[in-house]
């Protein structure tokens, strides 16, 4: 077991304003699965939004059917991902960072357009059982109950429609699926590009990307955080 005390320890200030010590080490925040899952879902978002706006009309770089073929492709393969990725979030215990909170929201968004651009540090201290900041846990939640279950039902139901176009009426629905499929698409698209912004703000333009990347990161760990990594997930600190 490594020494704590060898670690750079520095004095922080707790939120109630009590000192507590805190030590600066590596820590592997992203296992293998997490980096592939992110990683693939990356790619075939852009393949999506790329070939389904070629279906729209708005790109013209590919033909027509190309488009068409791709899209279908990748979004049996992004279901096929987001479910299995489900089971895994569940049986890992990982869906507790996803489970969204108020407290600090506020904080947290002032500093994205207040606090950041004044130089002030980050007020939300990531912890281990806590890795991702209200806001994030706010996005990431959104996204997978409300725009990912949006694009994959409106998109099913775009992709069978010769089975229940039936009578005159079906037109209609058909219009707003289709409708509801784009308004999802857009909010996924801004969801990708505020994604990108968030994460050039770590404390250099490529921090949070290496993590995502490597798996570990610079943290600041409470004792009891690193002896229990320390004890029980060895391999997970540096
Ligand atoms: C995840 C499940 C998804 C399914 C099942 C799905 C299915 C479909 C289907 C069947 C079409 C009609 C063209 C075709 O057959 O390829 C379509 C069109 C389209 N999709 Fe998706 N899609 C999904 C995800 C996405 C995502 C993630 C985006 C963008 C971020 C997207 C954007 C679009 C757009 C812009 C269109 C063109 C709509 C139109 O104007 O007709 N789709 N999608």
């Amino acid at each position: 077991m490594t020494d704590i005390s060898s670690a750079s320890a520095k004095t922080a200030s707790k939120p109630n304003g009590e000192k507590g010590k805190t030590f600066a080490r590596k820590v592997k925040n992203y296992s293998r699965y997490e980096r592939f899952w992110h990683w693939s879902q990356a790619i075939l978002i852009f393949l999506l939004a790329f070939s389904g706006f070629t279906v729209h009309g708005t790109i013209r770089i590919i033909p027509f059917h190309s488009a068409v073929m791709m899209h279908d492709i990748a979004a049996f393969a992004l279901i096929f991902l987001w479910l299995f990725t489900a089971f895994w979030t569940f049986t890992t215990g990982q869906w507790r960072h996803f489970i969204p909170t108020n407290a600090g929201l506020w904080e947290v968004i002032m500093h994205y357009l207040v606090g950041m651009m004044r130089g002030q540090p980050h007020p939300y201290k990531r912890t281990l059982s806590r890795k991702q900041n209200p806001l994030q846990s706010f996005a990431y939640f959104s996204i997978m109950t409300v725009v990912g279950p949006l694009l994959w039902l409106s998109g099913l139901a775009y992709m069978f429609y010769s089975f229940w176009e039936g009578n005159a009426g079906n037109n209609d629905i058909f219009s707003t699926i289709v409708l509801l499929h784009l308004v999802g698409a857009f909010l996924m698209v801004a969801f990708v590009i505020g994604h990108i912004y968030m994460v050039t703000t770590g404390k250099t333009l490529s921090h949070y990307t290496k993590a995502m990347i490597t798996g570990f990161e610079d943290m600041e760990l409470t004792e009891a955080e690193v002896t229990y990594l320390e004890t029980h997930e060895p391999d997970r600190i540096k």
